[in-house]
């Protein structure tokens, strides 16, 4: 009876130890959000299926989509496939997808929301984010719908129960602020590029006083190629991080991942490969000091990796233009 009651535990702790669960952070709506998400930009077709279920095989339970990825069908049925063999409950998943700039009169929110529910195949998403600050008309010509209109539809949808948290992504502090004067909600999150070439540490600071947890997307910066004439530092073998790595017996992407942790940001790299997966979600058995991160923020050169170039003249162009 002991010994069998033993092997049991034994069984569920080997299979708790084949899975790296990410550390949840509650966010300022009560809702509670996996603080590591897989990206799936550039993932399509059944590309996109087999990132997803992986992923979640190996332990990720935050997916992060959009409407323009196009993939938001293919993770439904990845999500309809990892449930179907029980390896999770709805409830243990966190599935974020974002509202593109077509959709931004406030009576188009929930709509939008409905439609990408339908192909993700879900009843609520977890955390609807706003794209872009910039309006655009369905034929990419810019409109100036006011983002306040849109955070008002999101609103509505939160209150529907079709997401159970609303956010931003790629908005500055000034944008935020306006938010925050002119609405009921503060947004749970908020979506930017963060990584060694953009540091972002005066954006990332006020989202952190008002609450909004920062999620860091395209974490690995220029250490990617980019197919853009610039690549800033770091390289994947640069000295520095090389040096780190070693230290920790870790790969560069991974002190890299580790850096955005550390500094209480949520990253989204993406890879649809299974080995890369696992390097990335497997940064959670060390801890960079002080000096680490001091000097990985030595490499801001302010770079973006997502200008949004064909927005310069938008008047919610959120970035700085230099
Ligand atoms: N809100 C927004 O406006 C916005 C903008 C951009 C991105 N995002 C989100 O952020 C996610 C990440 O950004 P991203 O896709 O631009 O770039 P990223 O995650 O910074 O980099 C992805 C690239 O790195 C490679 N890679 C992944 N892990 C690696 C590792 N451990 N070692 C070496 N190479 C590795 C991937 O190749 P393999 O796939 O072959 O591994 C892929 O080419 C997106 O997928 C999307 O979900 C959001
Ligand atoms: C996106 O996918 C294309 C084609 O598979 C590839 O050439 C390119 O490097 C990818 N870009 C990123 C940033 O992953
Ligand atoms: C949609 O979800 C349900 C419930 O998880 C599942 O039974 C069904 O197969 C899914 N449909 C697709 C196309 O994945």
């Amino acid at each position: 009876m002991i010994s069998g009651l033993v092997l049991f535990v034994a069984i569920v702790t080997l299979n708790a130890a084949a899975v790296v669960l990410a550390p949840v952070k509650v966010l300022n709506d009560g809702n509670k959000m996996p603080m590591l998400a897989l990206g799936t930009h550039n993932s399509t077709g059944e590309a996109a299926f087999t990132a997803t279920v992986s992923a979640i095989e190996l332990g990720y339970r935050h997916i992060d989509t959009a409407v323009i990825y196009e993939n938001e069908e293919q993770i439904g049925r990845a999500i309809a496939d990892v449930m179907k063999r029980g390896l999770v409950k709805r409830q243990d998943l966190f599935i974020t997808t974002k509202i593109w700039n077509d959709k931004h009169s406030r009576e188009d929110v929930v709509p939008a929301l409905r439609e990408a529910l339908g192909r993700l195949n879900l009843t609520y998403a977890d955390l609807y984010l706003i794209h872009f600050p910039i309006g655009e008309k369905a034929n990419d010509k810019l409109a100036d719908t006011d983002y306040l209109e849109t955070w008002m539809g999101m609103e509505d949808a939160k209150n529907l129960g079709l997401t159970k948290s609303i956010g931003v992504s790629n908005f500055n502090s000034e944008q935020i602020d306006r938010i925050i004067a002119n609405s009921h909600t503060i947004p749970a999150v908020n979506q930017i590029e963060v990584n060694p070439s953009l540091t972002q540490e005066s954006l990332v600071a006020y989202c952190q006083k008002k609450g909004i947890v920062v999620m860091a997307h395209s974490p690995f910066g220029f250490m990617v190629d980019r197919e853009s004439l610039e690549s800033p530092p770091p390289a994947p073998d640069d000295p520095v991080l090389t040096k780190i790595a070693k230290k920790y017996g870790k790969t560069t992407f991974q002190v890299v991942l580790r850096y955005l942790v550390d500094r209480g940001t949520a990253p989204v790299p993406k890879s649809a490969d299974q080995r890369r997966q696992k390097q990335n979600i497997d940064i959670y058995d060390f801890k960079l000091t002080e000096e680490e991160i001091a000097a990985i923020n030595k490499f801001n050169s302010n770079t973006r990796v997502i200008k949004g170039v064909f927005w310069f003249d938008h008047p919610y162009y959120p970035f700085n233009k230099d």
